[in-house]
């Protein structure tokens, strides 16, 4: 009977209070049908903060009970994929970069990759004309997923078993859990295409509008967690679920094979660390992450510039920094793809003589040009995403940044198997100067290849001071993710910025091409003014991306941040 009425009262506080943000400095119990939006949480021994109320619930719990930083990961990677479809996954990909307590930094590759029977002209009509509805919709759109082999290899360095890390995801997916507003709104929005893009109907799909506080309740999805707890990857990659795969494919006419999943491998690559002035050194990740090149190419191009004089958010501040991001993304267009499939002079690319070279096309008093900037030619011979910090009490830090590429990827969900696919086929360049559906353009360096990887600009970032874990962050937001990191960067480390400021101050992006500077809307209006006299044409945008950031100071109090462009949420203890 208590119990009863304890729900009413939840249920009520719930739909008269969805989405309250506010402060908080202590964890507290996880109710899958009336839980806290926590954008800000002080702490002193661990945190995690991700896309998801429930998700950093879930993972600060592990924490709680002893797990480290890569157990409260894998519990909140699994558990987004339960109550964030749109982005939290497993069949998609992504990166994360880790810094143990110990000192070793670690990058491991989960991105998807293109099955066997990809070709290079494969989203090409007889007439050779790009069918981008082809690369970002339906069973062709999408890679062979990485998720859950990603998964395993962080397990590695777990302390706990899997089946305790999986546990609360299945639970959430079994027994339902409240849908956020925001989660409501956008499963709306997205119910012609799941129509669409499915033969057999998920449980997205509603006669009626979902509404905040609505239960959700994945059985399908339930089953295939629990396969992957008893069977480990095999669950996913053989089997009944990658049976199931193939069927799916089979209905739209997709190209994923048993094969294709049976041989899909994460990968440990070498962590890009370097110096950023005396005290910091960054870590990321490396290609098929382009911001493995970009961030430190951007970072040294700025390092002995004036950017405390210029001041946050000046017209001198945007335009050096808007000319740093295009001669970058330029480099990116021309140079960047899978390593392991196209030469890339990925060091020579952020090394200082380059980076000095590229800079002397850069003139403080006057607006670049894209037609001018092309990609360097000294090269030697030789909207969804997620992402999610974690810092625990023994010091270890985990940045995991990870997709389906579009929100709910290609729409299409593995019938009986409950999850979405991706659409990451996208990510490849389709054909040379055709944009993708975030505007990024490549060419040869990035074409398809049967087994490659797609480039990416998820920048899953670590930053040391004196050696220590001082930022844990990364954001969502297609191409202005790399963009939105080197903005958070030259935010604190240069302008000394707090944190939540950092993350919730209006943000700007340029990509080379289009030719443009994407703002935010309250992106302050005398800046864009002065900025368009200078001949630079200015875009307003929707939110760019959805920054989580962990700041540990030297005394060790941990600052977690949510960011406000979304449900996303800070809990600690
Ligand atoms: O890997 C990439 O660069 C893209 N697939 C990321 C897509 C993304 O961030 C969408 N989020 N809003």
């Amino acid at each position: 009977m208590f119990q009863f009425f304890r729900r009413l009262i939840y249920l009520f506080l719930f739909i008269y209070f969805p989405a309250r943000s506010f402060t908080q400095s202590t964890y507290s119990q996880i109710d899958p049908f009336s839980y806290n939006i926590i954008k800000k949480t002080e702490c002193r021994k661990g945190a995690v903060v991700s896309a998801h109320p429930l998700a950093s619930a879930v993972g600060a719990d592990i924490l709680k009970k002893g797990g480290n930083a890569f157990d409260a990961a894998i519990a909140t990677q699994f558990a987004l994929a339960v109550v964030y479809p749109a982005a939290g996954n497993i069949g998609g990909g992504g990166f994360m970069v880790a810094r143990t307590a110990k000192g070793k930094n670690i990058a491991i590759d989960f991105r998807e990759k293109a099955p066997e029977k990809a070709s290079r002209n494969m989203y090409l009509d007889s007439n050779g004309n790009a069918q981008t509805n082809l690369s970002q919709n339906g069973h062709l759109a999408a890679g062979v997923p990485g998720t859950v082999a990603g998964i395993f290899e962080e397990l590695k360095y777990a302390r706990l078993p899997i089946r305790k890390l999986i546990q609360p995801a299945i639970d959430l997916a079994e027994k339902g859990f409240a849908l956020t507003a925001s989660e409501a709104r956008s499963l709306n929005a997205s119910q012609n295409e799941f129509k669409k893009y499915n033969t057999v109907f998920p449980v997205f799909v509603r006669s009626t509008p979902w509404k905040a506080g609505d239960t959700l309740v994945q059985k399908d999805l339930a089953k295939t967690l629990i396969l992957i707890r008893d069977s480990g990857s095999k669950g996913f990659y053989e089997g009944e679920t990658a049976q199931l795969i193939t069927d799916e494919m089979k209905r739209g006419n997709g190209i994923i094979s048993l094969d294709d999943l049976k041989n899909y491998t994460a990968k440990q690559r070498e962590a890009v660390a370097f110096k950023y002035k005396t005290d910091f050194t960054i870590v990321t990740m490396p290609l098929p992450a382009s911001g493995g090149v970009l961030l430190p190419q951007m970072m040294r191009m700025i390092e002995d510039q004036p950017l405390k004089t210029y001041g946050f958010e000046s017209v001198r501040e945007v335009h050096l920094m808007v000319e740093v991001e295009r001669l970058a993304y330029a480099d990116r267009a021309k140079f960047l793809g899978d390593k392991d499939y196209f030469k890339v002079p990925a060091k020579f690319l952020w090394s200082y003589p380059y980076v000095m070279q590229r800079m002397r096309l850069y003139d403080p008093e006057k607006a670049g040009n894209s037609k001018d900037i092309k990609g360097g030619d000294t090269a030697p011979e030789s909207e969804e995403t997620t992402h999610f910090s974690v810092y625990d009490k023994d010091g270890n830090a985990v940045a995991i940044t990870t997709t389906l590429n579009g929100g709910y990827g290609c729409k299409t969900v593995v019938a009986g198997a409950g999850f979405f696919l991706n659409n990451e086929m996208d990510d490849f360049s389709v054909k040379p100067g055709v944009p993708n559906m975030y505007g990024a353009v490549g060419g040869e360096a990035n074409a398809i290849a049967p087994g490659k990887r797609m480039l990416s600009s998820m920048t899953p970032t670590i930053v040391l001071k004196n050696e220590k874990p001082f930022l844990v962050f990364g954001t969502p937001g297609g191409t202005t993710i790399t963009t939105s990191v080197f903005q958070t960067l030259v935010d604190i480390l240069e302008l000394n910025m707090s944190p939540e400021d950092a993350v919730n101050k209006p943000k700007f992006h340029h990509q080379w091409l289009p030719d443009l500077i994407y703002v935010e809307k309250d992106f302050p209006q005398d800046i864009r003014l002065g900025l368009e006299k200078m001949g630079y044409q200015i875009s307003q945008r929707d939110a760019i991306g959805r920054t989580e950031l962990i700041q540990i100071d030297s005394t060790g109090k941990i600052t977690a941040i949510g960011d406000k462009r979304g449900d996303d949420t800070a809990v600690g203890y």
